[in-house]
């Protein structure tokens, strides 16, 4: 092997270390690279890097002899629940966690997945629904929850950036929290050796959701909020605009079963539908994801024409913080996933390379992987039509024109239960665009139906904080 010019210091014990992993080509562009370069180099783990390369530590399926569809409570109401969750809520008792470090790609946008506008009739985007309601939540009960969002390197200063110039949507900047995720390296598909995005550094991804079990207990947000008595935290994803974030009686489900994890559960529309499955192994709650589902268990049916594990993941849960922490500190036991994808690279041989087919093998974790690790937990199930709409694609099936038409037609709902029955087209759904703000009402049981006392329901509306209507944008 050449021996590298060393212009900037690395340890011999890490030059040492990432020769003997095969990893030797990382030390011949340490000349001329800034001393970044060297500090992440220190910093790999190619031991790791080597073992999840020959599939040691990744993620297998649950024994799948042993699957069976798991309990799931039915949606409807329960006033004990929701008494409990309520006083949960006003005391301070929940906080809530937003993963948005993911890169949206799938959407074709290089700004992070929360500024992209879903609003039907405001344009409001992703993050500012969100953020919306965490006030409305504070308003409603007393007390706001601290809003927890983890980017990564990839979404951070944009995602800060946004929220600031947008005045952290009313909320108090010092209850919004910001954290980041950690990287992982992807490696060669056929060599296992780490790729390079330039001379001098490496090519790095978000290491999954599930970097968020890390991140929180390593940088002492945990701490923070068991300091603050926050007992509970309400996980969810960026791409989902119905989400009922702080949903009281599921939390207060949650409170009176003393369950460690709940998590919110749709029923799959059918048996291609890419969500994760929801499945009982030895008595412990999993998620499947769809891609690894074996096809027989995918389409398996009940007697009565149901599918049989038709569970499925909104990626809507609440955590008990003392279960994350304790979940944390055997982080290590959380696996990781492998997944082929095209990554541009570059290397003293080929100069850079754009592939044309999945050239690298990328390594997440996945955050419902601590599931398993709870006991009790509790599924709930909730009506897909009020809390899952999510935006993943730029046209076709859930992209921003279905994530927008399936806000109106909540708003619709909303209305009617208010007794305001809007015009609808021919399949039945409004006739215009609707919104109903979180600050106007968080459920429908928020709207005061004597404050809706207009006669034109054929133009698109937007019912804003203020109780007016407001025409179009
Ligand atoms: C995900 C779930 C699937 C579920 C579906 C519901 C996984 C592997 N699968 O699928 O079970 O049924 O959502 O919509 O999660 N993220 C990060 N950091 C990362 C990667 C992702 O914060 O490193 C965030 C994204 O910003 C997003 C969320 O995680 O908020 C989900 O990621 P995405 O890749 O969109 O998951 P799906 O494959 O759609």
């Amino acid at each position: 092997m050449e021996t590298p010019i060393m212009s900037v210091p690395l340890s011999p014990q890490s030059a040492a270390r990432l020769a003997a992993h095969d990893q030797g080509h990382l030390l011949r562009c340490l000349s001329g690279a800034g001393p970044g370069y060297a500090e992440s180099l220190e910093s790999l783990d190619p031991a790791l890097l080597a073992s999840l390369f020959k599939g040691e530590g990744l993620a297998s399926p649950p024994d799948l002899t042993s699957l069976e569809p798991p309990p799931v409570v039915p949606a409807g109401a329960d006033a004990a629940a929701r008494a409990a969750g309520e006083k949960a809520l006003r005391a301070g008792q929940v906080a809530v966690v937003l993963v948005a470090g993911g890169q949206g790609t799938r959407l074709g946008s290089d700004q992070p997945k929360g500024c992209f506008p879903v609003g039907p009739v405001s344009g409001a985007t992703l993050y500012q629904i969100h953020a919306g309601k965490v006030l409305a939540l504070g308003r409603k009960y007393g007390n706001t929850p601290v809003f927890l969002i983890m980017t990564s390197a990839a979404t951070d200063a944009a995602t800060r950036d946004f929220f600031r110039e947008h005045g952290h949507f009313g909320l108090n900047p010092e209850d919004v929290w910001f954290f980041r995720q950690g990287e992982m390296p992807a490696v060669d598909r056929q060599t296992g050796r780490i790729l390079l995005e330039e001379p001098g550094k490496l090519f790095t991804a978000p290491d999954g959701h599930g970097g968020c079990l890390a991140a929180l207990s390593r940088q002492g947000w945990l701490d923070k909020l068991a300091a603050r008595g926050v007992s509970d935290l309400f996980y969810f994803q960026v791409d989902n605009p119905l989400v009922a974030i702080g949903d009281p009686v599921f939390i207060g489900r949650h409170v009176l079963a003393g369950s460690q994890a709940t998590s919110k559960v749709i029923y799959r529309r059918d048996a291609s539908e890419k969500l994760g499955v929801f499945a009982l192994s030895r008595g412990r709650c999993h998620i499947v994801e769809y891609s690894d589902l074996p096809g027989d268990m995918g389409t398996a049916t009940t007697a009565g024409g149901t599918l049989l594990f038709g569970a499925g993941n909104p990626a809507i849960h609440l955590f008990s913080v003392r279960f994350l922490a304790r979940a944390a500190a055997g982080d290590s036991l959380m696996p990781y996933h492998a997944a082929f994808k095209k990554v541009p690279f570059w290397s003293v041989e080929t100069g850079h390379v754009r592939p044309e087919t999945e050239n690298a093998v990328k390594f997440e974790k996945f955050m419902f992987d601590v599931l398993p690790h709870a006991e009790p937990w509790l599924l709930v199930e909730t009506p897909r039509d009020d809390e899952f709409a999510p935006l993943k694609n730029a046209r076709d099936a859930d992209s921003p024109e279905e994530v927008r038409a399936a806000q109106s037609r909540l708003a619709a709902r909303w209305l009617a239960k208010a007794g305001i029955r809007v015009p609808v087209d021919a399949a039945g759904h409004p006739a215009a665009p609707l919104e109903i703000s979180p600050l106007a009402a968080l459920e429908s049981a928020d709207l005061d139906a004597s404050r809706l006392n207009r006669n034109d329901w054929s133009v698109p509306l937007f019912l804003g904080p203020d109780g007016y209507w407001k025409e179009s944008r």
